[in-house]
């Protein structure tokens, strides 16, 4: 069993890690790889639970082997049937002819959308929010977690050793390479960052399901928490809880500032660093600075829901918002995120207008987000007429947050 790991005495992870796929979802650059996390239980009966993408299948089908060794295969369970997950559920049902699959009415819809036939050859048992299954020692509670991260989804919970089986909750990008539980890694160091980018790019859109799934999970009592990617959690619950629990009411982790630039020949860029000088001399060092154009949506989005404060700086492209930056602002509008405050640097060497359609944009189309008053026009570079109002924007930054840190205290008393 030469890549399995223990989760409990009697469950293995006999997932795989990815380390060839270069964009997850064939959009999110994963430079660290990624799990693919499946889970074999043996108790009276033999229960496998979610398969892996198709590419990683090999490996998981010797790693089910080996850990059966010579037993039959009873169940298997599916909680998601996004391929990465469910890409070799018919491969499993080929190899075991006599298993009996466990899953929600809407999963087995997917599965035949997705053309595996054999799934008919098996029993099919469809199981909903309270349904209970009993495999021998172990009786799992199965929960439903529609939008987290597809409306098919479900999670279970072994009633005998607290084993939250999470589906997409909990999960990161980044390969295990042979650890497995977050004590045997610097989480908060080496796979917080990922962890961030896999949410808040991939569910956070659905806020609202999560806050329901983590309310399901409040009255549980916990040992373990199996994601479908990434370590499996132990203990120290609360710290990843609590970043769940941030992003998925969009309030921002720090008090922070990401500057998001558009420039095309570095003189809205150098209007960004003046501005994140600026910042840090009146001791607001909490900044970050991003080129839009070379830097990945994924990354702008994790940001955006790691800081509360977000200064937009673009010149003008054909009297519209610069497309890079356009498409990012979009990209806030699709993934739901409100409860920012937002500075504006907008540049124009003849017809500065990209100012006033940022602002229409956020306005009309972003939840509880607030745009400064302050905001900086550039007639082509920044120059002795409105560095005055650079200063006035980095006050009005710093200010604000003053505002949120003196409310939250009123609201705590
Ligand atoms: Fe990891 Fe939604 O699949």
């Amino acid at each position: 069993m030469y890549t399995v790991r223990k989760v409990t005495d009697d469950l293995y992870w006999i997932g795989a890690n990815d380390h060839r796929l270069a964009l997850f979802e064939n959009i999110f650059p994963i430079p660290r790889g990624v799990s693919y996390n499946s889970y074999l239980l043996l108790d009276e009966k033999t229960v496998l639970f979610d398969s892996v993408d198709w590419s990683a299948t090999k490996e998981f089908l010797k790693n089910i082997e080996d850990v059966l060794d010579g037993r039959p295969l009873d169940y298997m369970v599916v909680h998601h049937m996004e391929p990465d997950h469910g890409g070799a559920v018919e491969e499993v049902c080929l190899r075991y002819p006599e298993v009996k699959l466990i899953s929600s009415e809407q999963a087995f819809e997917i599965m035949r959308q997705i053309g595996f036939k054999a799934i008919d050859n098996h029993e099919q048992i469809i199981v909903k929010e309270g349904d209970t299954f009993s495999f021998g020692a172990h009786t799992y509670a199965f929960v439903e977690a529609p939008m987290v991260h597809w409306p098919e989804v479900l999670l279970s919970y072994d009633l005998k050793d607290g084993v939250l089986m999470a589906a997409d909750a909990f999960g990161t990008f980044g390969a295990l390479d042979g650890k497995l539980f977050n004590d045997e890694v610097n989480f908060d160091r080496d796979w917080l960052d990922d962890a961030r980018r896999y949410y808040t790019n991939i569910v956070g859109k659905y806020g609202p399901f999560v806050q329901d799934v983590l309310k399901k999970a409040a009255t549980l009592d916990i040992k373990y928490i199996c994601p479908l990617h990434g370590p499996v959690w132990r203990n120290d619950f609360g710290y990843i809880i609590e970043k769940y629990d941030k992003w998925s009411r969009y309030e921002p982790e720090e008090q922070g500032v990401m500057i998001a630039y558009a420039s095309m020949y570095g003189n809205t860029e150098h209007a960004a660093q003046a501005l994140a000088t600026e910042l840090c001399e009146k001791g607001m060092t909490n900044v970050v600075v991003h080129d839009v154009s070379n830097t990945h949506m994924s990354q702008l989005i994790a940001d955006t829901f790691k800081y509360s404060h977000i200064v937009l700086a673009s010149v003008t492209y054909n009297l519209e918002i610069y497309p890079v930056m356009k498409n990012f602002i979009m990209d806030l509008e699709a993934l739901n995120v409100q409860n920012r405050t937002l500075g504006i640097i907008e540049n124009g060497t003849w017809a500065c207008t990209v100012g006033d359609r940022i602002e229409e944009f956020v306005n009309e189309r972003l939840k509880m987000v607030d745009v400064l008053n302050d905001r900086v026009t550039l007639n082509t570079s920044l120059n002795e007429a409105n560095a005055n109002d650079m200063h006035s924007l980095a006050d009005a930054i710093i200010e604000s947050m003053k505002n949120i840190e003196e409310t939250k205290a009123k609201a705590k008393k």
